[in-house]
């Protein structure tokens, strides 16, 4: 706890080294973020306070599809007529899309200015408003044009989350558990047990968060770029990505979190098949979020699938593709995930043509 923390708050620091920077987590912190974006960005903001706030606003159209090159022309494009300098900030005030454009715009105009991250969802507070991912997607699949560009400082206000829908809440618990299962079997027991107190509220809700923070926050200063430990934050993402490519992004039939949940438990039944983990652990995933209600087969998407070669084919377009050879997470048990970076595609698609019947 720190000076600007309040008893209901949390503080995550990040020491990226020369990029250091703290999440804030707590109930109420957007009407208070002109005074804590002032406070932490110094330079920035005494401007603001000599001529009242400055700012110029872009509201952008919900869903997957405004991380478009479309998309990113319009905010660079306003971005620069505003006359930003390189002492601005660009704030993304919503979800992971919103942040991740709007990162991706801070990060390449004028060679990067600064950027706050205001996330509004679940999944942005404990996922991708940390670690400095930016970026959109492009026809050749999700998040394949990007820079890495950490943010100056995250304000997660967790009273935003009220407002936020059930599924959107559910979607973006997904990524909360995915912590407990790449390293952390305590902490998927705690959530077992907890997960309805995370779901109603306080003061669960802001632990499960700042959990969630420190975990990609020890991932990302260990490994910013990549080449290693930080692959396993992508645990179930392989299957998740190509199942949100295979709805073509459709945001009423899958949402990014809802891929992970399959994804996930794809992941641990694909190891339980390969005799890396025992079925009774996949079993005990797919059950528990099951239980908070996000979908855990690939039946369980509604409507029509393009063929399991497709899906295949989606597989090895995404990025974590070395060498010709599928690159999975998989798994050994609850919280021992690791990179397999030699998995046969014929297993998987055989896998996955089972999977997908039931
Ligand atoms: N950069 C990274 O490291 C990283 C990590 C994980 C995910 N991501 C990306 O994040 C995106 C998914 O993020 P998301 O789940 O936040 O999606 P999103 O940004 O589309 O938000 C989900 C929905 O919730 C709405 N919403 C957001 N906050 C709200 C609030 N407080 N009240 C009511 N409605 C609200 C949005 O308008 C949207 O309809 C994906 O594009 C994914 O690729 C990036
Ligand atoms: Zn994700």
């Amino acid at each position: 706890m720190n000076q600007f923390s309040r008893a209901s708050e949390r503080l995550v620091h990040v020491p990226l080294q020369g990029r250091a920077y703290d999440i804030l987590i707590g109930p109420g912190l957007i009407e208070r973020a002109g005074g804590e974006i002032t406070s932490r960005l110094k330079g920035l903001m005494d401007s603001l306070q000599t001529d009242g706030i400055e700012a110029v606003s872009l509201t952008l159209p919900a869903g997957e599809k405004t991380k478009s090159l479309e998309h990113l022309s319009t905010v660079c494009d306003m971005v620069l007529s505003a006359r930003i300098e390189r002492n601005d900030a660009v704030i993304a005030l919503g979800g992971g899309v919103i942040g991740d454009l709007a990162g991706f715009a801070a990060g390449i105009v004028r060679r990067g200015v600064r950027f706050v991250q205001i996330p509004t969802s679940l999944l942005a507070q404990v996922d991708s408003s940390v670690g400095g991912k930016t970026g959109i997607n492009t026809r050749h699949g999700k998040n394949l044009l990007g820079v890495f560009h950490q943010p100056d400082l995250v304000l997660a206000d967790t009273a935003a989350l009220d407002t936020l829908s059930e599924r959107e809440f559910r979607a973006g618990y997904a990524e909360v558990a995915k912590y407990g299962l790449i390293d952390q079997p305590d902490f998927f027991e705690w959530l077992e047990k907890n997960w309805k107190a995370v779901f109603s509220g306080e003061p669960e809700r802001i632990e499960a968060i700042a959990r969630s923070c420190q975990s990609k926050s020890d991932v990302v200063v260990e490994d910013e770029r990549e080449t290693g430990r930080r692959a396993l934050l992508n645990l179930g993402h392989t299957f998740g990505h190509a199942l949100e490519a295979a709805v073509e992004y459709d945001g009423k039939r899958l949402v990014h979190g809802e891929g992970v949940a399959i994804g996930m438990v794809l992941a641990y039944q694909f190891s339980a098949r390969m005799n890396l983990a025992s079925p009774d652990d996949a079993s005990r995933v797919e059950a528990h979020l099951k239980a908070v209600g996000l979908p855990t087969r690939i039946s369980d998407i509604p409507g029509d699938l393009p063929p399991t070669q497709k899906l295949l084919d989606a597989i090895a377009q995404d990025k974590k593709v070395k060498s010709g050879k599928l690159t999975f997470i998989l798994t050994h048990g609850i919280g021992q995930s690791f990179v397999a970076d030699d998995v046969p595609s014929s297993e998987v698609l055989s896998f996955l043509d089972e999977k997908r019947s039931r």
